[in-house]
């Protein structure tokens, strides 16, 4: 299995994937100790994750993080990108400082868009919905790629730690790909870590919501930050702490300050190799890692390196289409537009593909299957708060007491009064958006 962030897969098979790509359960454990955790997180809409726990540990010990993440409007903005958007409000609700990408190097290297059409549909759709939706945009930065000095070269200087093999392997990328789409990785990354760059806040834990077909720009920009410290901390085979340099110069200096910092957080069974480049605590376990990466992170950034925390990542499902395929822009009846007239998303919900059975009569007897409807999809993502009326929708179902006909009408009632609401709200802020921009 390959991911591709450019192709239009859809992905059934979504602990597969997570075990294939080493990527982490998302489960009640992750989302507990969150305040009011959002019904994207509580539902398995958000199935696997890379390093949040980091973030969970900032939330909890109230400390500064930030959410880093980009859409690439393409066409008007749909039920599916307003996920990321839900995810983003919610953080933004506990506190995180918010940066939002607008991709339109990415639409123009990828998907063939000018810049100027990019513009013109993130100007004219999506941050007017972003804000609709509840983004407080005084409280985040939302820029266009190629806008943003300081995200481009970090992209050129980024790249210096990453070859063309690598590249290769991740993307797939050939003799036929042009320059711009095997660069705009590197832009995606100069976007993901610009935040931890002092201007923006310095180094802190950072997390980028996304879907799961971004995996390879959060292993590439895992794998950078990770390639620009000078000290890695890490479990040894035997079960030891380990610091270690990665550097070939100023090793004596680098372990000196290592070892001041360990005692400063009170370590006293220090162990130092100088051949190996490393310092053993024999008095530290894994709990206490991430405490000594941050003060090892401290000394990085005083002599002037970047000391990136790894970023996290969050991964949500796709949103199955209401016509069975993957929800597109390009597919109109697949979609639900967030400007769409509410007659119109009426139409397209009393045509979409359930979980029924094939008459009335079997449904009664057998019941249907919500975990193959789109319109319960449509419940569970977007229309239903409440996590007791979505399971007596699921359980009614099952059991043949509730009808399709019914049930799509019911959904599209509340589409109806979440369109129309918005379009109240979309309509009070259209003139502000511009205001807004960097
Ligand atoms: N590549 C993302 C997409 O296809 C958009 C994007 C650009 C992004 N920069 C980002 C996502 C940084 C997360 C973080 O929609
Ligand atoms: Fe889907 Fe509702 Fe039909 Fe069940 S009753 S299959 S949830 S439309």
């Amino acid at each position: 299995m390959k991911i591709d962030p450019w192709s239009s897969t859809t992905y059934q098979d979504y602990s597969r994937l997570r075990d294939e790509f080493g990527i982490e359960e998302f489960n009640e454990d992750t989302w507990k100790n969150l305040p009011h955790p959002h019904k994207l997180l509580r539902r398995g809409v958000i199935f696997g994750h890379r390093g949040f726990q980091l973030i969970k540990d900032a939330v909890i010990k109230n400390k500064p993080w930030a959410i880093l993440t980009g859409l690439m409007p393409s066409g008007k903005m749909h039920l599916g990108h307003k996920m990321v958007i839900d995810e983003v409000i919610y953080y933004q609700s506990i506190g995180a400082d918010i940066s939002i990408a607008i991709a339109d190097i990415e639409a123009f290297a990828t998907r063939g868009y000018t810049l100027k059409e990019t513009e013109y549909y993130a100007i004219n759709d999506y941050i007017p919905n972003y804000i609709a939706l509840g983004l407080k945009p005084e409280k985040c930065r939302i820029y266009f790629q190629s806008k943003h000095q300081d995200v481009k070269d970090l992209a050129y200087i980024l790249g210096k730690k990453v070859n063309w093999s690598q590249m290769q392997a991740t993307y797939g990328f050939n003799g036929q790909s042009n320059m711009t789409h095997v660069f705009s990785p590197l832009v995606q990354t100069g976007d993901i870590l610009h935040v931890q760059l002092k201007k923006y806040g310095g180094p802190r834990p950072t997390l980028v919501p996304v879907g799961v077909d971004q995996d390879p720009h959060i292993r590439l920009s895992r794998d950078i930050s990770q390639s620009h410290r000078l000290y890695n901390v890490t479990l040894t085979k035997d079960k030891k702490i380990g610091i270690f340099i990665k550097i070939d110069e100023n090793v004596g200096t680098l372990l000196d300050k290592a070892e001041k910092a360990l005692r400063k957080l009170n370590f006293q069974k220090l162990k130092r190799i100088t051949e190996y480049k490393a310092v053993y605590i024999e008095d530290a376990g894994e709990k206490d890692i991430q405490k000594i990466d941050e003060e090892l992170i401290k000394i990085e950034t005083k002599l002037g390196e970047y000391g990136f925390f790894s970023p996290s990542a969050t991964f949500h499902r796709f949103i199955t289409g209401l016509t069975g395929e993957k929800m597109s822009s390009s597919k109109p009846d697949s979609a639900i537009f967030l400007t769409d007239h509410p007659d119109n998303a009426r139409k397209k919900i009393m045509h979409s593909k359930t979980g029924g059975a094939v008459t009335l009569a079997q449904q009664k007897k057998h019941g249907g299957k919500p975990d193959e409807c789109v319109v319960y999809e449509l419940f569970l993502y977007h229309l239903i708060e409440d996590d007791k009326e979505l399971l007596e929708v699921y359980n009614s179902c099952k059991k043949g007491e509730k009808m399709c006909g019914e049930c799509k009408k019911y959904a599209a009632q509340l589409m109806e009064k979440f369109l129309l609401e918005l379009d109240k709200k979309r309509k009070n802020v259209k003139d502000k958006v511009k205001k807004y921009l960097d």
